[in-house]
């Protein structure tokens, strides 16, 4: 049976009947804020190319996160811009190194509150890369031992989940045994299992500053050219105790969204990264798009494409999108 009998157009007579049919819906349950903690207090350096994003000092940081709570934000990701960095990112496994301090402080005054901590070196470190170096070139395993430190330090300071985003092999595996090891077998693991080495972290690299000072990330991250690629590197990840897996970024990615929703049975995050929030700000502010409207329809196919849940600057804004506020 088809046309003239069968009108797909009925479906959308109006607004009542289009609701009824919605297939998905994007909801403040779903969105993660990521946030910059630097140094010092009275803090809040704008970022340029990230419109509206601030480096927060701790105090600063615990007043904008109980802003967020108030709106129905409940999970954050944290990212540290350190007062000192080191050749392996030793800085950062400390119990009162910058993320840490953040956590507790959090934690002191917001009860609704849910923490993720990425797990990297890379603002970390004096030359950027994501772990030590050894020949010229990341140390998959030396790397893996700080990061299974900073990730024990933040479970110990109350971090409710830990998210690492380095890329190196093997590290949810190290992770998790760490994790154990120390009691946190209740920390979940997100892992950035799908990460793209892409042109799109522009942005947040000058947020944290962890620009590379020399090469790039080709060795570690993954080649945008590739998808099936990325369904092995989710794979060992479920394999090594990942409870949740990522895809980054997210707009150029969408397909491997989708791949992953089909192929795994596990909740799937997306990151809608920097240069992807970067580019809508700046044609918004140029008045060439109606940004709320290209912020839900972006967010949304996120979600359409499979993704549970979505990390975005735009979490903030999004949610007085969905609650009508603005
Ligand atoms: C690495 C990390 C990066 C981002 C999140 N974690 C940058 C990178 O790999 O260079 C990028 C996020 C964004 O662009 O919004 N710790």
């Amino acid at each position: 049976m088809g046309y003239p009998t069968k009108k797909l157009r009925r479906l959308r007579k109006n607004q009542i009947i289009r609701d009824m049919v919605t297939e998905t819906k994007l909801s403040v349950e779903d969105l993660v804020m990521p946030l910059f903690v630097c140094p010092s207090t009275g803090v809040k350096n704008p970022i340029p190319s990230m419109p509206g994003n601030y480096q927060l000092s701790v105090d600063l940081l615990v007043e904008e996160c109980k802003k967020l709570v108030k709106k129905g934000i409940k999970s954050i990701l944290l990212f540290g811009i350190p007062e000192e960095k080191d050749d392996d990112g030793t800085v950062a496994t400390h119990d009162d190194a910058i993320v840490q301090r953040a956590i507790k402080a959090i934690k002191k005054e917001i009860d609704d509150i849910f923490i993720i901590a990425d797990v990297c070196n890379c603002e970390y470190t004096v030359h950027g890369h994501c772990g030590t170096i050894v020949d010229g070139d990341v140390h998959n395993d030396l790397t893996i031992k700080t990061l299974v430190a900073q990730s024990i330090s933040f479970a110990r300071v109350g971090a409710d989940m830990v998210a690492p985003s380095d890329m190196m092999d093997g590290r949810v595996k190290e992770i998790r045994k760490g994790l154990d090891e120390h009691g946190f077998y209740n920390t979940p693991i997100m892992s950035y299992s799908a990460k793209y080495a892409s042109a799109f972290y522009g942005p947040f690299r000058d947020a944290a500053d962890s620009a590379p000072k020399f090469g790039n990330r080709n060795t570690y991250q993954m080649n945008p050219v590739n998808s099936d690629e990325a369904m092995r590197e989710i794979e060992a990840d479920i394999d090594e105790g990942a409870d949740i897996v990522m895809v980054k970024p997210a707009l150029s990615y969408l397909d491997i969204i989708r791949r992953c929703h089909d192929t795994f049975n596990i909740p799937l995050a997306a990151y809608n990264v920097s240069g992807e929030f970067a580019m809508v700000k700046a044609a918004a502010a140029n008045g060439w798009i109606d940004e709320k409207r290209i912020v839900m329809e972006l967010l949304t196919s996120i979600k359409r494409a499979g993704a549970d849940i979505i990390l975005t600057y735009f979490a903030s804004d999004a949610a007085d999108y969905i609650q009508g506020e603005k």
